[in-house]
């Protein structure tokens, strides 16, 4: 792999960081010529990657006043933010790849922290590599009895992605050497840090949300084994996880490690770009995953199936979310960038039939079956492109495999940090990147003069 020398304008230090592709590409011919018929000025804007800057479109300008040609674009819709090398998507065609892996593959040959490792450093690990990387992580999934404390804050009622986000956020108040951004070696100790202790932090809230005690990680098993330990352990000395349901955890948070510039991805790049330490950012980019059009889609999924109830009823409820009929959408269906099947949807259908071989089949399958085979023939769907995504399935092998539904937003966060760190330190070490301040049309009123509260009508 190339590596490139970023030097950033308030680093401590230089930084050695993997560049895959990161050189722009264009060739001469490789122009666009905009006609401004507002003065008849002609414009020859270059094309890198396909991908005109913004930035070149502010010399169209109708006068020296004018602030000079920006682009509208809500919900960023058609702009790239950034040059990345870590995810892969084509949208159309349904491959996800992360650093050129399909995720097929990684879903098929790896585990969670290989392909954590992978994400985050550019390559597969070696085995000493994987080694000590295991060991580290390993090594950092204790809690400080502070953050259980301020964990026992909360109402045993609170939803666990709130305590969650919270308790990602008094991270930054516990390690405060994570403020030096800009020095490796403490990025990485954030980054053992954070992948290790978000399960322990998952795993606390559920058991307080069912006021149970809390159970320490045990260092000898694996990732997803020790996460189901300090799930689930009850009296038992020992805690031994199914294998089935932890392989099926770990393939569940490969497909979940990352997926580029996602709304909250966006958030983590966006907060860590005005150098906040990564605690504050991780807090931020949670707080995103949680609503129900992103990560809190598959907790939707769920209630949307009790909701239906029954197979009987999924043709009316389908012909409600045709025609709008109490806002319903089809939770877990439609992407913004998927218009085919979602990979990682493909691999959960298969895992789902494992799970379910320990945990017996989720009554609710069934209803989520109907759903999906008649808005694949049905043309509402067909025409919008709208597909099963991530979300279709994954909450109801959660629900199977014994967590609530408040719980499975945070199993989405846990595997996603590792994608959150690595776009962070990505963000922060491009030497192209600033704070994030986009700009707006204001449509508001012009300058006008204070009126007393007397003279208001
Ligand atoms: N059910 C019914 N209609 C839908 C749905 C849906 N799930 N998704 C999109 N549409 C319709 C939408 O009403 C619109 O129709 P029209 O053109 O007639 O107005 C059209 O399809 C385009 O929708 P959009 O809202 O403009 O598409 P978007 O790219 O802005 O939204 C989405 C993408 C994921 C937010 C949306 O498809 C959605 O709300 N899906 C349900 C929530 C969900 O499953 N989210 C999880 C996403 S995958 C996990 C992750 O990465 O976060």
């Amino acid at each position: 792999m190339n590596q490139m020398k970023v030097t950033n304008q308030n680093a401590d230090a230089p930084t050695t960081v993997p560049t895959p592709a990161f050189q722009p590409q264009t060739s001469m011919s490789e122009t666009l010529t905009i006609v401004d018929n507002r003065t008849g000025k002609k414009y020859d804007l270059p094309i890198h990657d396909g991908t005109i800057r913004a930035m070149d479109l502010r010399q169209i300008k109708t006068g020296p006043d004018d602030f000079g040609m920006m682009t509208y674009d809500p919900a960023l819709m058609n702009t790239a933010n950034c040059r990345s090398g870590i995810t892969y998507i084509d949208g159309d065609k349904g491959v996800l790849l992360y650093r050129g892996y399909p995720i097929e593959q990684l879903a098929e040959h790896s585990d969670y922290l290989e392909t954590a490792y992978l994400i985050l450093f550019g390559e597969l690990p070696t085995t000493d590599q994987l080694h000590a990387w295991t060991r580290e992580i390993t090594l950092h999934t204790m809690l400080h009895e502070n953050v259980k404390k301020f964990m026992e804050g909360f109402q045993y009622d609170a939803h666990p992605m709130a305590i969650f986000i919270s308790t990602v956020g008094a991270m930054s108040g516990f390690y405060p050497d994570a403020k030096q951004i800009f020095d490796r070696e403490s990025r990485l100790r954030q980054t053992h840090r954070a992948i290790a202790k978000v399960p322990s932090i998952a795993a606390y809230a559920f058991r307080h949300s069912i006021g149970r005690p809390y159970i320490y990680p045990d260092n000898d098993l694996s990732f997803t084994g020790n996460f189901l330990n300090m799930l689930f352990k009850m009296t038992e000395v020992k805690y031994q996880p199914n294998p089935v349901l932890a392989r099926a955890l770990d393939v569940l948070f490969i497909l979940h490690a990352d997926h580029e510039q996602n709304c909250s991805t966006t958030t983590m790049r966006t907060i860590g770009s005005s150098q906040a330490d990564p605690y504050s950012s991780l807090a931020g980019a949670a707080a995103a995953l949680y609503g129900p059009l992103h990560g809190g889609a598959n907790e939707a999924v769920l209630r949307m199936l009790n909701d239906i109830g029954s197979v009987a009823k999924v043709p009316d409820f389908i012909r409600k979310v045709k025609s709008g009929e109490g806002n319903n959408r089809l939770m877990g269906f439609g992407h913004r960038v998927y218009k085919s099947y979602d990979p990682r949807a493909k691999v959960i259908k298969k895992i789902a039939d494992l799970v379910f071989t320990v945990t017996g089949k989720n009554p609710l399958l069934e209803i989520a079956l109907e759903l999906e085979r008649i808005a694949l023939q049905d043309e509402y769907f067909v025409s919008r492109k709208l597909y099963p995504n991530v979300d279709f399935y994954s909450g109801l092998i959660y629900q199977a495999m014994g967590f609530p539904v408040e719980m499975f937003p945070v199993l989405f966060a846990i595997p996603r940090t590792a994608g959150w760190i690595a776009q962070w330190e990505e963000m922060l070490l491009d030497p192209e990147q600033k704070i994030a301040r986009p700009r707006q049309i204001y449509k508001g009123p012009k300058q006008r003069d204070y009126i007393s509260r007397e003279k208001r009508s």
